[in-house]
């Protein structure tokens, strides 16, 4: 039965132990490691489209996705201080629910890495043209090359993405020939990112004026499933802002004391995220107001659709909030902090490549341990001779995200890879609660506090969540799944190390190669 297929916790652990990583992040590093992989494009890009959605009741959105992530959170830091070891959401469910439900996690955290990659191509995309391009040099990249078809802002839309697919074909290049960002680069690229969002918070927080924030919740909080609007439809979307916290998880072999230091640096990220984001909303909406465009039932026009964009289109709503590709460089400008804006611009043009980078990174290594675990062909993980990279599948990898990000919007984008990601989050609250019950006297050097009403409320927040995005995005997930299952059934089903009893050879394997 391939329920029955599991992967052996003590093969798994084995292999943590065999490569004896060096114990060398303490909670600060993994903090700033896991603020290096959330802040980007969610922020800086989406926000606009999070008011779109809410209004000012963004602020409330911002903390409804970041309280479900901190309950996931709490679920990641107990399963990954068990299993300390790559492949996240994917391994996890292997040792508890069997191979074929792993295959479905690992399938669908395509869309949280690689789905998100192009959405956070797109929002650099946006800062590029605006910022770099158009500001300072005054070069206006003709609208056929600077979106997709269909893009919030231009009427039109564009043909391509240009941009967004030449940044994402430029980190597949840098991780092909094995650039792996080094602690303190993040380190200087959260400073950059940090800086540019405190400098907004203090520019912007003391001219907020409370007219703007009325009415808090133009449509509602709850603007039914499917709908994606209102406070909880905002909540959904902008969820991504948060995604890429759990990559810390997989730093738990790499930490000092991870029993401390895990926990504190998944929930202190998170916090620290939260807290920002929350703050950041209140001064773009405070400044410029964000209310949404209403359509003529009264209900806020689809972010990113086409009706939006025509409305965008015109003189009386062009300055809008929800109308801008650039957001909170645009909220700056708007105050007349033009330059300090166009400064966040570069900010964000120079820091969001590097999630890019990170979330490419994390998807070559979830298809790399699929591979090895016969699920997908084993050419995928070749390593290159010269580079000791996983250079075939970056590169498809590359090639994937670069196409999406051709041609689908940022929040569409966002959208989809949030279905994924909540699905792996559910996941993972599941198999640390199995866990509990099959394994009880295994060490755990961090256990979840109340873990019977965290798991069961981390499970329940993302069902909701999901419920939550427009109806298109949610049914990505399903189909996606689908076509998951066929190739399944079609390939790793036979050609499964587990199936034909290797694991315990290939979990020794279970593991990227360093890059
Ligand atoms: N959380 C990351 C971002 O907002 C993916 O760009």
């Amino acid at each position: 039965m391939i329920f029955g297929r599991t992967k052996s916790i003590d093969a798994i652990l084995a292999t943590a132990e065999k490569k004896a990583l060096h114990r060398t992040l303490g909670a600060f590093q993994l903090t700033l490691f896991g603020i290096g992989c959330v802040i980007g494009t969610g922020i800086f890009v989406l926000t606009a489209a999070g008011a779109q959605k809410a209004g000012p009741g963004l602020m409330l959105a911002f903390a409804i996705a970041g309280a479900i992530c901190i309950v996931a959170a709490l679920c990641y830091a107990e399963i990954a201080s068990m299993l300390p070891v790559a492949g996240s959401a994917y391994t996890y469910t292997y040792t508890v629910m069997g191979e074929l439900l792993a295959w479905t996690v690992g399938w669908a955290l395509v869309l949280e890495y690689a789905v998100a990659a192009s959405a956070v191509s797109v929002g650099w995309s946006g800062y590029f043209s605006g910022t770099i391009l158009n500001e300072f040099f005054g070069i206006q990249l003709p609208a056929a090359l600077a979106a997709g078809p269909l893009v919030l802002g231009g009427a039109e839309g564009g043909i391509i993405n240009l941009p967004a697919v030449i940044i994402a074909l430029l980190m597949t290049w840098l991780l092909m020939i094995g650039t792996n960002e080094s602690a303190k680069f993040n380190a200087i690229l959260v400073a950059i990112k940090v800086t540019a969002l405190t400098a907004f918070i203090i520019l912007t927080l003391p001219k907020a004026e409370m007219a703007n924030f009325n009415p808090f919740l133009p449509a509602g909080v709850f603007g039914g499933f499917g709908s994606g609007v209102g406070a909880v439809g905002a909540a959904a979307t902008i969820f991504f802002a948060y995604v890429g916290f759990d990559a810390v998880s997989t730093a738990a072999e790499e930490t000092k004391n991870p029993q401390r230091n895990v926990p504190i640096g998944l929930i202190g990220s998170l916090g620290f995220c939260t807290v920002f984001y929350i703050l950041v909303a209140a001064g773009a909406v405070g400044t410029i107001g964000g209310q949404p465009i209403m359509g003529p039932n009264g209900i806020p026009f689809p972010a990113g659709s086409e009706a939006l964009a025509v409305q965008c289109a015109l003189p009386q709503y062009s300055d809008m909030l929800v109308c801008s590709n650039e957001a909170l460089a645009h909220v700056l400008r708007q105050i007349g902090f033009g330059t300090i804006g166009n400064m966040l611009g570069i900010a964000a043009f120079v820091a969001l490549p590097s999630v890019i980078l990170i979330l490419l990174f994390g998807q070559t290594r979830i298809f790399f341990v699929m591979s090895r675990d016969g699920l997908l062909p084993e050419g995928l993980s070749k390593i290159h001779p010269k580079w000791k990279t996983p250079y075939v599948v970056t590169a498809i990898t590359g090639a994937v995200v670069a196409f999406a990000a051709a041609f689908l919007p940022v929040g569409q984008l966002a959208d989809i890879a949030n279905a994924g990601t909540l699905y792996a989050f559910m996941m993972v609250a599941i198999a640390v609660m199995m866990l509990r019950k099959s394994e009880p006297n295994r060490v755990r050097s961090f256990k979840t506090p109340a873990l019977w009403l965290v798991g069961p409320l981390t499970i329940a927040g993302c069902i909701f969540l999901f419920l939550n995005l427009p109806f298109e995005a949610m049914l990505v997930l399903p189909l996606w799944g689908g076509i998951g299952i066929v190739i399944y059934y079609l390939y790793g089903y036979k050609k499964s190390h587990v199936g034909l009893g290797l694991d315990d050879a290939h979990a020794l394997d279970a593991d990227t190669p360093t890059t």
